[in-house]
């Protein structure tokens, strides 16, 4: 009967062993998926966001403004100056002629908390 009991505990323990030794990388790469997923939304957004610096601001900044031409490169070191130039001045984009859509708004502003976030992590 004692040595009954001693296996199923052993049996038992074996197999919370084993289990905890499948989960925890199971768990790991759980995170790490979960991190790639963030990285490559932020990574979208900031395609997105290019896109419409691109065709509403480079447009006129390649002629009036050479030294604010806006690149994947060097976006997100910008991300600040376009927040305060478009969202708390409104003084950007310029002119009448060209305008945002909110959804334009929007694309813009995820990207400029995402380039945040990622500063913030780095
Ligand atoms: C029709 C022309 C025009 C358009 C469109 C335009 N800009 Fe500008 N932008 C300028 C000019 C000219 C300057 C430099 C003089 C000034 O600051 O007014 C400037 C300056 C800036 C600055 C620097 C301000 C500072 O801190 O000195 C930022 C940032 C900026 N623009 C962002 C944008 C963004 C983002 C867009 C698009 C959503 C945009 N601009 C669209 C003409 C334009």
């Amino acid at each position: 009967m004692i040595t009954l009991v001693k296996l199923i505990v052993t049996i038992s323990f074996s197999y919370l062993a084993n289990s905890s030794s499948i989960a925890a990388p199971l768990a790991e790469s759980k995170v790490r998926n979960s991190e790639y997923v963030s990285i490559a939304l932020a990574e979208r957004s900031k395609e997105r966001a290019f896109q419409i610096l691109e065709n509403k601001c480079n447009v006129c900044h390649e002629r009036r403004n050479r030294r604010r031409v806006f690149t994947m490169g060097n976006m997100d070191s910008w991300a600040e100056k376009v927040y305060k130039q478009v969202f708390v001045k409104k003084r950007m984009p310029k002119g009448k002629n060209i305008k945002l859509t909110s959804n334009e708004y929007q694309d813009l502003l995820t990207w400029i908390s995402s380039s945040k976030t990622n500063n913030y992590g780095n």
